[in-house]
């Protein structure tokens, strides 16, 4: 049984009100596009196929391989846009599914549940229906005294005793797909829109004497459709709530699921706590027993086990197992804490490796250094990377003592077991065992009378 799948994503969006394209807003650091387009990849072998308006080459470029992008130039209607994908599809698939770009909670569960129901069914089409108190815009459900669906009836042009159904059209179909392509284009223009309904084709087949399956849903959240900003903070709203259930159900305690955001691409491990006010982003993997947050910010990065993360802000960094960071400290690109490495307070680490066991308590900045084992850098100092020109390394070696407020300027090279004098600016290398100390201020000009 071979499956095909359409998304629509013509419609302009106008009511978000913005410059970018609707689909291509970020929904939980991702556009809402790559949602629809992952979720139907999990189901079909083939790519989905993309019905986009004029103009949409931002979408096409942010999609790419993953779709095949097919122009509906003038949105005359969802029956319509389906129409622009016959060329493309026809012959290609047993059943085909047609969903929105812009429902980005839509679970593959779902759609594999509508397939597994078109399967059974003798008729032409499954759809998947809401039932819900608050209908809000939706198509109305008709369905005849034994419960076979009839029709669907568009909010717009629905009589009282219609629009008090709480049945609603999700928008979300699995056709038959000789009889969809064969169907389409048989669709009668519906006024007042003068738009060709999808919907219709219902009725269509229910007229041939054909029977229309539904699939209900009773989790608003999966068809929530987004038309303007309120609705995609809603969708931001459901999407957290559900990744961290998923979460919490998995061994991971949230302290306050209301302000923890887990994107969908984290990994957490068995016994972590997270914290209120806590972001984690991106491609970031966290292990397990680790304490993260509270007021933390992770994002691209790969923490071990037992780690601590206190009000920290960490990007593209690794922290090894049994260390840890905070409060207020930041890893920048390239920064490793190895394994039961401490940072403290206000410290920042940038394209640089705290060996494992090494101390860094206290209002520090490394940057493009190499810190060996067990070796404390004491509170202020500095590597003074940057010459104007260009970035210069520092080697620290194991057990080296980094006296207090100490400035190293790069290219330096601090021995193994070296140490240095609080408030020294080190401008040569300090061989293994050595103590460099003092600093080579001096005084110029001066108003005071001798
Ligand atoms: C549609 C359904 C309605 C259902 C609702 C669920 C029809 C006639 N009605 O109504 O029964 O309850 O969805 O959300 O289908 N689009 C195109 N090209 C077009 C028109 C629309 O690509 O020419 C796309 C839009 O980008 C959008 C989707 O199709 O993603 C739905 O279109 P929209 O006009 O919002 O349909 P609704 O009026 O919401
Ligand atoms: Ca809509």
């Amino acid at each position: 049984m071979k499956l095909a799948s359409v998304i629509l994503a013509a419609g302009q969006g106008t009511r978000m009100k913005s410059d970018l394209q609707k689909v291509l807003h970020p929904l939980m650091g991702k556009p809402l596009v790559a949602y629809a387009v992952e979720t139907m990849r999990a189901l079909t072998e083939s790519q989905p196929v993309l019905l986009v308006g004029r103009g949409t080459d931002a979408v096409c470029e942010v999609v790419g391989q993953d779709a095949v992008f097919v122009e509906q130039a003038e949105q005359k209607g969802t029956g319509h846009a389906v129409l622009q994908a016959r060329d493309t599809l026809r012959g290609q698939s047993d059943l085909v599914l047609v969903t929105y770009a812009d429902m980005p909670l839509l679970t593959a569960e779902t759609l594999h549940q509508l397939v597994e129901r078109q399967q059974q069914n003798t008729g032409p089409l499954t759809m998947l229906t809401l039932v819900t108190n608050t209908p809000r815009g939706f198509g109305r459900i008709v369905r005849d005294g034994s419960g076979g669906v009839l029709k669907i009836v568009e909010e717009a042009v629905a009589t009282p005793e219609e629009l008090a159904i709480r049945e609603l059209n999700a928008g979300v179909y699995c056709f038959d797909a000789q009889w969809l392509w064969s169907h389409i284009d048989q669709i009668p223009l519906s006024l007042p829109k003068k738009e060709y309904y999808l919907t219709d084709l219902i009725e269509m087949a229910v007229g041939e004497g054909a029977r229309v399956e539904a699939v209900t849903t009773e989790d608003k959240t999966e068809v929530l459709g987004i038309n303007t900003r309120v609705h995609l903070a809603e969708a931001e709203r459901a999407l957290r709530l559900r990744i961290n259930e998923r979460w919490m159900l998995a061994g991971v305690t949230i302290v306050d699921p209301d302000t923890t955001t887990i994107e969908p691409d984290v990994a957490i491990g068995q016994d972590t706590t997270i914290h209120p006010n806590t972001h984690l982003r991106g491609a970031t993997a966290i292990g397990a027993h680790c304490v993260i947050g509270p007021n933390t910010i992770i994002e691209d990065c790969q923490i071990g086990d037992r780690c601590e993360v206190l009000a920290s802000v960490l990007e593209q960094a690794v922290m090894e197992d049994d260390s840890d960071i905070g409060p207020f400290g930041h890893l920048r690109k390239g920064a490793r804490l190895c394994q039961g490495a401490h940072m403290g307070n206000f410290g920042e680490l940038k394209n640089s490796t705290l060996g494992a066991g090494a101390k860094m308590g206290h209002f520090s900045y490394l940057g493009d250094a190499q810190v060996g084992a067990e070796a404390n850098i004491g509170a202020g100092t500095i590597t003074c990377n940057f010459d104007g020109k260009q970035k210069n390394r520092t080697e620290i070696g194991e057990d080296a003592f980094i006296g207090s407020d100490t400035m190293l300027v790069a290219p330096i090279k601090v021995g193994k077991g070296a140490k240095t004098g609080a408030g020294s600016v080190v401008t040569h290398d300090v061989p293994a065992g050595a103590v460099a100390y003092g600093v080579p201020a001096r005084v110029k000009g001066s108003t005071e009378k001798k």
